[in-house]
């Protein structure tokens, strides 16, 4: 089936979903989806962005304003997290960019962009200037991680799209400049040269010198944690978007190649790409999700004859997850099953999860054909 008509029938598939879903789910935090239906988490969560963000793109495609409604309820649950400040993380770029920056971008209202505003200014705040890093988690005695201070994760490529779009919307160009400083000491001390990275790498936070690397949610310090390596392709792409330096756009095809080579034959990949086996070993779904979205952005980026092969693999990725992975009844609160959230800690294994959920869609809308003209909200 041709490629536009396939996106359409899987939008459609996709919105009726999210609807029926904004039924069950109401205003909230849904994180992971236990027995078929969503758990909540604390406005504070990582993912406390992706189901208002989840709605905004299914508002801005269907106009739906039921969906837009609880989009704005989610927004203002965040202010709780916001306005206590001390159990933020660097994260606040999940939070924003899909909850205040969407509406703005969306509604022009004008209260979102002061939310995003005060994020990007959190966010700037956990700048390390001896190491050029963004500092990722406070310190969590109970996790076992009392020392974290120079502590930097791949994850965080996604967030420093809110330092860019904070300089973009103020003139101020701090926030980029920090963005661009994290993104150089990412591609200096997370990318290998086979384009594999690293989950979280550790810094004197006195000295800002790289002390070692751990291996976080993937399988050992030197594995290949199938999400990281989906995040770094998105974000350095990102990066490239908002800044056209080209050391960025090739940390994003260099990564996606990495991605491309090592998917197992049906494309969903295991949740590691250096695991000792992969015999009955879990999937991470949104892993896909995220490098299909990733992968899109890029070939919108590139020239058609060098943009093709990430566009054909995305569309490869998509049309996996729709085949293998989605939940389109009332089987499953979800619609992306199969993620794993961390396999070392035991935490949410072979599940669906709500940022599989959201980047299937976002991927499904980039697809749809006008995302250039249309603005995603990273
Ligand atoms: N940002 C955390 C994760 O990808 O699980």
């Amino acid at each position: 089936m041709e490629k536009q008509q396939w996106a359409e029938e899987a939008w459609q598939r996709t919105s009726s979903k999210i609807k029926q879903m904004s039924e069950a789910i109401g205003a909230g935090f849904p994180h992971a989806s236990q027995n078929g239906k969503y758990d909540r988490t604390a406005a504070s969560a990582w993912t406390s962005g992706f189901w208002p963000g989840l709605l905004w793109l299914a508002y801005r495609e269907e106009q739906d304003e039921s969906l837009r409604q609880l989009a704005e309820v989610c927004e203002a649950a965040q202010d709780e997290a916001l306005d206590e400040f001390t159990k933020l993380h660097h994260d606040v770029g999940f939070m924003w960019c899909l909850s205040s920056v969407a509406s703005y971008k969306i509604t022009k209202n004008e209260q979102s962009k002061q939310r995003a505003l005060k994020a990007a200014s959190i966010l700037a705040g956990r700048f390390n200037p001896q190491g050029s890093f963004i500092r990722a988690w406070n310190s969590y005695v109970w996790r076992n991680e009392e020392h974290n201070e120079g502590w930097a994760i791949i994850d965080c490529m996604m967030n420093i799209s809110l330092l860019f779009w904070a300089s973009e919307e103020t003139g101020d160009a701090r926030y980029r400049h920090i963005a661009m400083r994290h993104a150089d000491t990412v591609l200096k001390e997370f990318i290998r040269a086979d384009g594999s990275v690293y989950h979280i790498v550790c810094f004197n936070a006195e000295t800002g010198e790289r002390e070692s690397a751990l291996g976080g949610q993937g399988y050992s310090p030197d594995s290949a944690w199938a999400r990281g390596v989906a995040w770094a392709i998105y974000g350095m792409a990102i990066c490239y978007s908002y800044t056209k330096e080209e050391r960025y756009l090739r940390a994003s095809q260099k990564t996606a190649h990495y991605f491309m080579a090592n998917l197992p034959e049906d494309h969903i990949p295991y949740w590691d790409f250096r695991l000792p086996a992969y015999e009955g070993a879990p999937r991470d779904a949104s892993a896909a999700a995220i490098a299909a979205s990733g992968m899109l952005l890029l070939s919108e980026l590139l020239p058609a004859d060098q943009g093709g092969m990430y566009e054909r693999c995305a569309l490869r990725l998509v049309k996996a997850i729709d085949r293998q992975c989605a939940c389109y009844d009332s089987g499953n609160e979800a619609i992306v099953l199969h993620a794993t959230g961390s396999f070392p800690t035991g935490k949410n294994i072979d599940v669906p999860l709500i940022y599989g959920d959201y980047f299937y869609a976002e991927a499904l809308t980039r697809l749809l054909g006008n995302s250039g003209s249309r603005q995603m909200f990273w």
